[in-house]
C-alpha cells in the first residue's frame, strides 16, 4: 500500500515540469567564474519581462545602490555577476513557487515567502561564518522546499493521520515520511536530480531536516538546515515557537555554530526579506 504511494509520488516527479529555461543556462553560468556581462546579457535579451524585473529588484532597498541602476551592464558591475545570477535564477524560480499549497496549508506565495527568506538567511550564515565559495548554496537554500509542490495533495488525503501524529510531538516532516513512505526533502531532492543540479544541491535538498544522516561534503546541507530554521522563525511574523529545538547538534559542531547567534541573524533576515517584499514578494 505504502509501496504504491511512493510509486505514484514518483510518477508525479516525473511528470514535474522541467527547469525553466534560461534558469539551466544561468546555472551552468554561475558555476563558471570565466562568465561575462556580455554572456548574461545574451541570454536576458530573450526575455524582456525578466530583465525589467531584475533591473526592478537591483534596485532594491535590499541592496542600496544610490543610484538608479537601468541596464544589465550597469547591474554587473555594481553587484558582481555572481550576484546578479542569483536575482535572476531567484526571478525564474518565482513562477514555479508561487502557486497555493494544499495539504501544508501554505496560501497564496506563502511557500515563496518562506523560500526568499531561507535564501536571505544562508547568504547570512555564509558572511556570519565566513565559508568560502560556497556561491551555490543560494540556489539551494531558494529550492529546499520545492518537494512540497508534489507532496502537497498526498499531504492533504492523509492529512487527519499526519496531524494525528504531530499531536502526539512528533516533528511534522517525520509524521509526513511514516504515513507517505517518503518526504517533502527526498522528493524535491528528486526534482533537482530530474533538473540535472549539481550533487551538493541536490544532498542539501534531501537533507535539510535530516543533516546528521550527512557523511561527507555537508557544508551545504548544514548551511541550508540552519537557514530553514532561520526562515521557520520569523514566518508569520511570529517568534518561531521554539523551532530552534529543531537545530541539529551535528549541523551546529560540523559549522562550529553558536546558538545564540539565531536570535540576531532571524532579525537580520526579516530586514532582508522586509527590503525585498516589494519586488519579489508581490504577486
Ligand atoms: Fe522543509
Ligand atoms: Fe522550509
Amino acid at each position: 500500500m505504502k509501496q504504491e504511494k511512493i510509486n505514484e509520488i514518483m510518477a508525479r516527479v516525473k511528470a514535474f515540469p522541467g527547469m525553466p529555461d534560461t534558469s539551466a543556462k544561468l546555472l551552468k553560468m554561475l558555476k563558471d567564474s570565466e562568465t561575462s556581462a556580455a554572456e548574461i546579457e545574451d541570454v536576458l535579451r530573450y526575455d524582456p519581462g525578466l530583465t525589467a524585473n531584475i533591473l526592478k529588484l537591483t534596485n532594491s532597498a535590499y541592496f542600496g545602490i544610490p543610484s538608479k541602476v537601468s541596464s544589465v551592464k550597469q547591474a554587473v558591475v555594481l553587484l558582481g555577476w555572481k550576484r546578479l545570477l542569483q536575482l535572476v535564477m531567484t526571478m525564474c524560480m518565482s513562477t514555479v513557487m508561487k502557486k497555493p499549497i494544499p495539504g501544508y496549508d501554505l496560501p497564496h506565495g506563502e511557500l515563496w515567502r518562506h523560500s526568499v527568506a531561507v535564501s536571505v538567511a544562508a547568504e547570512l550564515v555564509v558572511k556570519e561564518l565566513k565559508i568560502p565559495n560556497v556561491d551555490e548554496v543560494f540556489t539551494a537554500a531558494l529550492l529546499h522546499d520545492v518537494g512540497k509542490l508534489v507532496m502537497g495533495e498526498f499531504v492533504r488525503d492523509d492529512l487527519q493521520q499526519i496531524e494525528e501524529m504531530v499531536a502526539k510531538g512528533i516533528a511534522f516532516e517525520v509524521a509526513e515520511f511514516i504515513v507517505l513512505g517518503t518526504d517533502h526533502a527526498h522528493i524535491g531532492a528528486r526534482i533537482l536530480e530530474k533538473w540535472a543540479f549539481p550533487e551538493d544541491l541536490i544532498n542539501a535538498v534531501g537533507r535539510h531536516h535530516d543533516p546528521e544522516t550527512c557523511e561527507n561534503r555537508c557544508t551545504f546541507s548544514d548551511i541550508v538546515h540552519i537557514a530553514n530554521i532561520l526562515g521557520m522563525m520569523i514566518s508569520h511574523g511570529g517568534s518561531g515557537n521554539g523551532v530552534e529545538t529543531a537545530l541539529s547538534n551535528t549541523v551546529t559542531e560540523r559549522l562550529d555554530f553558536r546558538i545564540s547567534n539565531l536570535e540576531y541573524l532571524a532579525e537580520q533576515t526579516l530586514t532582508g526579506v522586509n527590503k525585498l517584499s516589494d519586488t519579489l514578494l508581490v504577486k
